[in-house]
């Protein structure tokens, strides 16, 4: 007898009536009718199992700080930044704490188990840095939160930002971040890239930095990243986050840096939401999109991930935290719509996501982590189209969540009728 078996669910692969054994907390088969009884046993008729969604971008310690103390007017990144100065001095411990435990309330709702979330060292006090790895540990059990030391006020820029940074890395702070193109000059910029990654490299440790976050098609540093990324060997363990600069290059001089790009095998973290909301605010018309090539990236066989980025902060006054909500905006941004693109839309809010960060045993096979979502849609392209209930949310074989499917019932003259958009109505 095992813990739980989820019978005839969809995969987002395209198999269709698969069983899925948990027991001890991890998948131990996966196959059709298996022949396995267990304590729980779920129906996943016509529905989709996924693996986790994978939050690779997010600033918890901003989150849910909307209007405090204002509203960012201009909606630009750099208003955001300086609203986010004017809310630094009045934040303790005990507010960042409440807003990222509400935060992970929702990601579980929504079945988001793993996050990198960025954390602003550039502040003395580190209270954020304290705030966020208490966070860390209480969520252990539901979320790999992933944290990312960053420097929001630039490592060079700001005094104290490099000891700052350090120091949070001795307190357990997982990976080291940047912003290079917030440096004073290009130059900087470069350098804070160069110093990073090599304290990186003496760490052992992750890099994901905020670079090239900008519409100037000259701002260049994920060539530097990718650059270093090779020197120091630190293949696959570094991500560059946004790269919108990207949207707006020669493409000429984009065609030699993708090569490069894929050769040192840089992770990129695109965040639809906020790229397509504070990017081209300098134009008239026509007016740049600001997302990064993602579908370009991906065709050169470089792994492109999505994030959430920020919600309901100095940035980004909207979200309820669903990675599908970022899924369908990559796709919308992107054009990718054929059947196979939006499976690699699907892609980058689970499996590309995983890889960007390190996450082990991820996945639908023997042997994974007994960690499950089943959404009340078919595949994943009817998921991206009706940002379906999470009905179970199941980590280590155990179910964290529940919601009821949701149906609307209309009451009309000849009797009552259900909707609940699915189209065709009956499954082949
Ligand atoms: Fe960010």
């Amino acid at each position: 007898m095992i813990d739980l078996i989820i019978r005839n669910a969809n995969l987002p692969d395209g198999r269709k009536g698969i069983d899925i054994a948990i027991g001890k907390g991890r998948i131990v088969e996966v196959g059709p009718k298996l022949d396995v009884r267990a304590n729980r046993e779920i129906d996943a008729t016509d529905r989709l199992a996924t693996p986790p969604f994978v939050d690779s971008h997010f600033h918890m310690d901003s989150t849910l700080s909307y209007g405090q103390p204002r509203v960012n007017a201009s909606g630009t990144l750099l208003e955001g930044i300086e609203l986010w100065g004017e809310l630094k001095p009045h934040l303790t411990v005990e507010n960042i704490k409440a807003r990222a435990r509400e935060l992970c309330h929702w990601a579980i709702a929504r079945g988001t188990l793993a996050i990198r979330s960025h954390v602003d060292v550039s502040d003395d006090s580190l209270l954020a840095v304290n705030a966020l790895l208490e966070i860390r540990e209480a969520f252990k059990p539901y979320i790999d939160l992933q944290l990312v030391a960053f420097p929001q006020d630039g490592y060079f820029r700001h005094r104290g930002s490099a000891a700052n940074l350090e120091r949070a890395l001795d307190m357990g702070v997982d990976v080291v971040g940047g912003i290079p193109h917030f440096e004073r000059t290009m130059e900087q910029g470069a350098a804070s890239v160069k110093a990073l990654c090599e304290l990186a490299a003496e760490r052992g440790l992750l890099v994901d930095m905020h670079c090239d976050e900008s519409d100037d098609p000259l701002s260049r540093h994920i060539e530097t990243l990718s650059f270093h990324t090779q020197r120091l060997g630190l293949q696959n363990r570094v991500a560059g986050s946004h790269l919108t600069s990207m949207h707006s290059m020669d493409n000429y001089y984009v065609s030699k840096l993708m090569p490069l790009m894929a050769e040192a095998r840089v992770h990129v973290v695109a965040n639809p939401l906020i790229n397509i909301t504070l990017q081209g605010r300098h134009d008239t018309y026509p007016k740049r999109r600001g997302m990064t090539r993602v579908k370009e990236l991906m065709q050169a066989g470089i792994n492109v991930a999505f994030g959430h980025d920020a919600l309901m902060d100095p940035w980004y006054s909207f979200g309820s935290y669903d990675m599908i909500e970022v899924a369908h905006m990559g796709l919308h941004v992107a054009q990718m719509t054929s059947v196979d693109q939006m499976r690699q839309v699907f892609a980058a809010v689970t499996t590309n996501g995983a890889k960007a960060l390190g996450i082990e045993n991820y996945g639908i096979e023997p042997g994974c982590n007994g960690d499950i979502v089943i959404l009340q849609a078919r595949d994943p392209q009817e998921a991206l189209r009706l940002k379906p209930a999470r009905l179970y949310v199941i980590r280590r074989g155990t179910i964290i969540a529940e919601t009821s499917p949701v149906v609307s019932r209309l009451k009309l003259e000849d009797g009552t009728v259900e909707a609940d958009f699915r189209w065709p109505k009956e499954s082949n």
